[in-house]
């Protein structure tokens, strides 16, 4: 039996596990494990594995230096050697803190306490003790000083156990760990997954619309609050106050006062604006945070970045033909920092800051006028900016940048932020701006790559999430061209196979006078959910994804533990579950949802129908209670309990849940949309259009 997730039916507790580093199949690397057509000759690993034959010979060689004479010893050593193979090999060495020598060896014996699945642990780490102890090891991995050093050798010695530890219990107390803790541990054999069955669809998505404004983006309140920023388009951020879901309150949030006004800077047209903002990590000390914003060279004289198309990407910018007769890069994307300080004695108290630039992180010359997502997003447990990039538009991407390894287009890059180099090395390093890179970017293991980037292969990135539980699960959607919509899980250094792929069809670019990329010569990583522009009706004939979250809020236990994704078209929802749990495989099915009878504000409804009418569903947020909150051109709208649109949730304390009281609901009559609210919708109509890339 292989080592086991013990806690299958973690998500349908109802306790929250914050430090939980449950993961999906990941490398010790974080790069996603792949399926070999070879089997290795050395490691028993065969489907998805993290080895490839290089690294199993290395494993084999590392193997026989150890000279083990006892076969028994020898065989566990083997297998503990080979966990490096294992799809879960980020787990096992727990790669999150220190990377460990030898991955987590079973301790115990445990069984789950669940109806559903009892799963029995061997003593593996017992095991290993009683069998090697006395057994000579040549580059011993469990000398004490590798703990923390993984692959470091200090000693070729021969060495037993008996003369690096006292006794099984201190051995076990170094190297060992139970899988009741949430994690995996390694039992001496590939890790396998309990299936579990496919949970049942919620009944609906119940939703309270709180604001009537129309924002692209919504970021929590670093400071651990009940506030978050919420910017538009044209430029501007505010700072609001969210009331408790089922108060009757309503988004508290001035539009006259905003946080912060970038509309003389900002380039706004239908696909053009303020695409992103994201705040330190430590913002509540440094006052740090940034924008991510389109600008025009013509009128901003700030706007002054590098042409994305150059001869270092096989792409002559004379040939370029943006719409509109814009000039070539006269459109660039940007990155810039501000700060706080000045404006409040300490960031939290913060109502306002200077639209002065502190620094221009990075800036951008686009070849086109669409697909430049434009997404920021600090990770949760690197503490780099990762910047999601579309291939720059043109329809089918006609200079294949989104395979180009030398373009930043097309991909998702990490940067550090908290390093900034002198000039003369950005200058040397060939950098786009004031940033570092990260030293374990994947430009380590592939060369060709440039260094700022993560992940490639994407169109156009809209919406990404890291699943506030577990941090190593970073999600996007990817807008489609023709056929498809996808959800990736990303990884380092992964491929997402835009345009040789559109989701799961091969794609032929119409054009393409950047040359094509060979299906063989790239390993894609396909999506692990989506669907077919053929599964939602639209007006506008098309769909478009916006990524959302994993739900991880009480407010409805239903929905707990399921990605949620929209189209930005169609105002359909999807929420998808994983089964079995941290296998990175997904069952999705669209869910109906629906507006609390006690909504703050009245929801619209779809003519002739009681379904709310959210218009088009922009983007999603999570604020600091872990509630989800869609951005659509109607207003703002929360996922509140199930049993405010009357739907059932066996999971939900119906008894707590004193209604609000009605008096408190500052409306009670259907809205209708007013004429500038429809102006509204004309403009994001067409920043729609150009979203799919319809040119
Ligand atoms: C992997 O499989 C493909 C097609 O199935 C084949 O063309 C290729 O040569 C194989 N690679 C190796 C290393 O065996
Ligand atoms: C195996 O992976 C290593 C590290 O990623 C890489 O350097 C090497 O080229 C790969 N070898 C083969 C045969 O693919
Ligand atoms: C391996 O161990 C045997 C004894 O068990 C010893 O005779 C031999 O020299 C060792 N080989 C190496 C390369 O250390
Ligand atoms: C689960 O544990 C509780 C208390 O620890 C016990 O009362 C109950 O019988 C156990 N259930 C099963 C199925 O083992
Ligand atoms: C290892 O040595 C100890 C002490 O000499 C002895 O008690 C034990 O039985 C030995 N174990 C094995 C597996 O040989
Ligand atoms: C390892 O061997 C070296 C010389 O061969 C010796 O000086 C050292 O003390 C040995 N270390 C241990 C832990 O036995
Ligand atoms: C197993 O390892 C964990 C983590 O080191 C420890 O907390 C626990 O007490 C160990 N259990 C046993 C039975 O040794
Ligand atoms: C898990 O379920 C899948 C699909 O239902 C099935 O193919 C597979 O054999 C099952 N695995 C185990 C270990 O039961
Ligand atoms: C803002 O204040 C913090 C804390 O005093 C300081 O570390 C930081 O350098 C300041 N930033 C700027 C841009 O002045
Ligand atoms: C939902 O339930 C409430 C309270 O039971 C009831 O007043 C309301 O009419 C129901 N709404 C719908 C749409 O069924
Ligand atoms: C439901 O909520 C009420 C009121 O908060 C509380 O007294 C009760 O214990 C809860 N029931 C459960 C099963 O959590
Ligand atoms: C939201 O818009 C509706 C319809 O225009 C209006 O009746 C309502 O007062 C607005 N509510 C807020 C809080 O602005």
């Amino acid at each position: 039996m292989g080592g086991v997730l013990a806690i299958i039916f973690l998500f349908s507790n109802l306790l929250l596990l914050p430090d939980a580093s449950f993961s999906l199949p990941l490398c010790t690397d974080s790069s996603a494990p792949f399926t070999l057509n070879t089997t290795l000759g050395f490691c028993p690993y065969n489907g998805k594995t993290c080895c490839n034959s290089t690294e199993d010979l290395q494993l084999q060689k590392q193997y026989e230096a150890m000279n083990i004479s006892d076969s028994g010893c020898a065989s566990l050593l083997k297998s503990i050697l080979c966990a490096k193979c294992d799809q879960f090999s980020a787990e096992l060495f727990t790669v999150t803190s220190a990377p460990r020598p030898v991955p987590v060896l079973c301790n115990s014996t445990v069984s789950t306490n669940s109806s559903q699945s009892k799963q029995e642990i061997n003593d593996f780490c017992a095991e290993v003790w009683n069998t090697c102890q006395n057994v000579s090891i040549k580059n011993s991995p469990f000398a004490p000083s590798l703990q923390g050093q993984a692959g470091v050798t200090v000693s070729s010695n021969n060495t037993k156990l008996t003369d690096l530890w006292q006794s099984k219990t201190d051995f076990c107390l170094a190297f060992g760990g139970s899988s009741t803790d949430d994690s995996v541990c390694f039992d001496g054999d590939p890790t396998t997954l309990s299936n579990t069955s496919i949970p049942s669809p919620p009944h609906g998505l119940c939703l309270e619309k709180i604001g009537n404004g129309t924002y692209l983006n919504m970021v929590a309140h670093p400071d651990g609050s009940n506030r978050a920023f919420f910017s538009n388009q044209p430029g501007k951020v505010w700072l609001a106050t969210i009331p408790e879901e089922g108060s009757g309150g309503i988004l508290e949030l001035d539009e006259s006062n905003p946080f912060l006004d970038l509309t003389d800077e900002v380039h706004l047209d239908t696909q053009f604006g303020m695409m992103g903002m994201a705040f330190h990590p430590n913002f509540a000390q440094n006052g740090r945070f940034f924008t991510s914003f389109n600008c025009d060279k013509v009128t901003w004289a700030g706007c002054t970045g590098r042409c994305t198309c150059n001869s270092d990407v096989n792409c002559d910018p004379s040939q370029l033909q943006p719409d509109n007769g814009a000039q070539p890069c006269q459109f660039q994307s940007v990155i810039a920092e501000y700060s706080v300080n000045g404006t409040a004695s300490e960031p939290s108290l913060a109502k306002y800051a200077t639209p002065s630039e502190v620094r221009r992180i990075i800036t951008m010359g686009l070849p086109f006028t669409s697909e430049h997502g434009g997404q920021i997003l600090f990770g949760p447990k690197d503490g780099f900016l990762y910047f999601m990039m579309g291939d720059g538009g043109g329809g089918g991407d006609p200079y294949n940048f989104s395979q180009n390894k030398k373009s930043l287009l097309g991909k998702i890059m990490r940067l550090d932020v908290d390093n900034i180099p002198s000039e003369a090395e950005i200058e040397n390093l060939g950098l786009w701006g004031n940033y570092s890179i990260p030293k374990d970017n994947p430009f380590t293991e592939d060369a060709e790559l440039q260094p700022e980037i993560w992940a490639l292969g994407l169109r156009n990135p809209w919406r990404c999430s890291f699943d506030s539980e577990r941090p190593s699960y970073f999600i996007c959607g990817d807008v489609g061209q023709d056929l498809y919509e996808e959800v990736d899980l990303i990884t380092k250094g992964g491929n997402y196979g835009w345009r040789v792929y559109e989701g799961p069809y091969l794609f032929i670019p119409p054009t393409s006078p950047g040359g094509n990329t060979s299906l063989k010569s790239i390993n894609p990583i396909f999506p692990v959910m989506g669907y077919n522009h053929s599964e939602v009706n639209t007006n506008e004939g098309s769909a478009s994804i916006t990524g959302g979250y994993y739900y991880r809020s009480q407010t409805d236990p239903c929905m707990y533990g399921r990605y949620i994704y929209a189209d930005l078209y169609a105002g359909a929802v999807w929420a998808a579950s994983e089964t079995p749990e941290n296998s990175g495989s997904f069952t999705s099915s669209k869910i109906p949802f629906g507006c609390a009878h006690n909504s703050p504000i009245q929801c619209s409804s779809v003519p002739g129908s009681t379904l709310p009418a959210l218009g088009y569903i922009f983007s999603f947020g999570e604020d600091n209670r872990k509630d989800i909150f869609i951005l659509a051109s109607s207003g703002v709208y929360r996922v509140a309990r199930p049993s405010r649109c009357n739907y059932t949730c066996s999971k939900e304390n119906v008894t707590a849940l004193a209604s609000p009281n009605p008096s408190t609901s500052p409306t009670s009559h259907a809205s209708q949309l007013n004429g500038s609210h429809n102006n509204v919708v004309l403009l994001f109509s067409s920043f729609l259009l150009l979203l799919l890339g319809v040119l």
